[in-house]
């Protein structure tokens, strides 16, 4: 059984995941059951959705996105044999395409079916032009019969060139090489020490709390080298993080049960993006700070308005309140609060606040 789909989209290969994400994102605003999954092709993905296909490739159109390359919708899912094919696309032709128009025939095959993609231009081009008394126009033309062959399995439409849309994938040639971030979390550093350079100078130790995967290692370990980042995380770093940098040091602890013996001495800068609730995370990060840190020294933390557990609410109203709280805990503990950012890379339920150990 051919599970349909109504739209196609390709994308870079190796940021498959990142598009599904991307796309569920922007299409689960109209369609909240709407599914998109990677294909056997690199690259590839296919939507499920009860919106119109037209629908889905306008709303994709319309956002901002990284990661797309190409949409196209799809109105039927066929058997990958040239019968089927040629039967199907006819009979949307006859539906959709009138007679004074001209249209083009356009197949992108992939996989090893036993058809080329000239054989279903030749083949569907004579049906459809039998059909419905169009006439082919290979350069212009008013409509498009539009075969994506993905091996078994063929999505067919008949629609308008402007529904085949192309975008800019701007993701994958923002990174200049070896800027790549871990994760979305790194871009949150990289864009508060753009501001706070101060922050994560050569040579200064580092304490980075919730670590993992190492986002904010990864972009701390090159700035304050030959100092050292001592990640702190139960779970696991990222493998381009350990290989990347001979400063870091992974404790594989909760910031908790950190002791005197894991660090020896003195740290330059706490660093915390503990995914907790924001008082449990300020009370955590500024038990290592009175224990490590030393005078001068500054803290990072990320607060977040998150949901208690224990009560299965949000910790706070909202996000400005999380701030507040957090920001008289420090006070109350003497440190100086220097700035709170709301970083482009923050999501709405949070904030980085930047503190100094008077
Ligand atoms: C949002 S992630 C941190 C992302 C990280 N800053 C990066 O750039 O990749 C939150 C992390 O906090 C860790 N975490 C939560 N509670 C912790 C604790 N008590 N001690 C240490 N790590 C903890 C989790 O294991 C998780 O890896």
């Amino acid at each position: 059984m051919i599970q349909p789909f109504q739209a196609l989209v390709t994308c870079p290969a190796g940021f498959e995941f990142e598009c599904v994400r991307e796309l569920e994102r922007i299409l689960s605003e109209k369609d909240e059951f709407v599914e998109v999954e990677p294909t056997y092709f690199k690259g590839v993905l296919v939507v499920r959705s009860d919106l119109d296909p037209e629908e889905i490739v306008r709303t994709v159109a319309e956002a901002d996105t990284d990661w797309v390359a190409r949409i196209a919708p799809i109105h039927r899912t066929v058997r990958a044999d040239l019968r089927s094919i040629v039967r199907t696309a006819t009979a949307l032709a006859e539906r959709r395409i009138p007679e004074d128009a001209t249209f083009a025939v356009r197949c992108r095959r992939r996989g090893d079916p036993p058809f080329s993609s000239k054989d279903v231009e030749v083949e569907v081009g004579d049906a459809v032009r039998k059909a419905t008394g169009a006439s082919v126009d290979l350069e212009n033309p008013d409509y498009l019969v539009w075969v994506e062959v993905l091996q078994d399995t063929v999505g067919i439409a008949v629609t308008t060139p402007d529904m085949i849309v192309s975008k800019e994938v701007k993701r994958v040639r923002k990174w200049a090489p070896g800027r790549r971030p871990i994760n979305r979390s790194q871009l949150k550093m990289r864009e508060l020490l753009k501001k706070h350079p101060y922050l994560a100078r050569e040579g200064v130790d580092v304490i980075d709390l919730g670590a993992a995967p190492g986002g904010w290692t990864h972009e701390l370990a090159p700035r304050v080298a030959p100092g050292r980042v001592y990640a702190v995380d139960p779970g696991d770093l990222h493998p381009r993080v350990l290989k990347e940098h001979d400063n870091v040091v992974h404790i594989r602890k909760k910031a908790e049960d950190l002791e005197e013996s894991d660090i020896p001495g003195t740290v330059g800068l706490v660093t915390s993006d503990l995914n907790r609730v924001h008082t449990e995370a300020a009370k955590v990060t500024l038990d290592v700070a009175d224990k490590f840190l030393e005078p001068g020294g500054f803290v990072v933390q990320t607060v977040k308005l998150a949901v208690d557990p224990e009560t299965g609410e949000y910790a706070a109203p909202d996000v400005e309140t999380a701030v507040t709280e957090t920001e008289l805990e420090y006070e109350r503990r003497g440190y100086e609060v220097v700035a709170v950012e709301d970083l482009k890379s923050n999501t709405p339920n949070e904030r980085t606040l930047v503190a100094r150990k008077i």
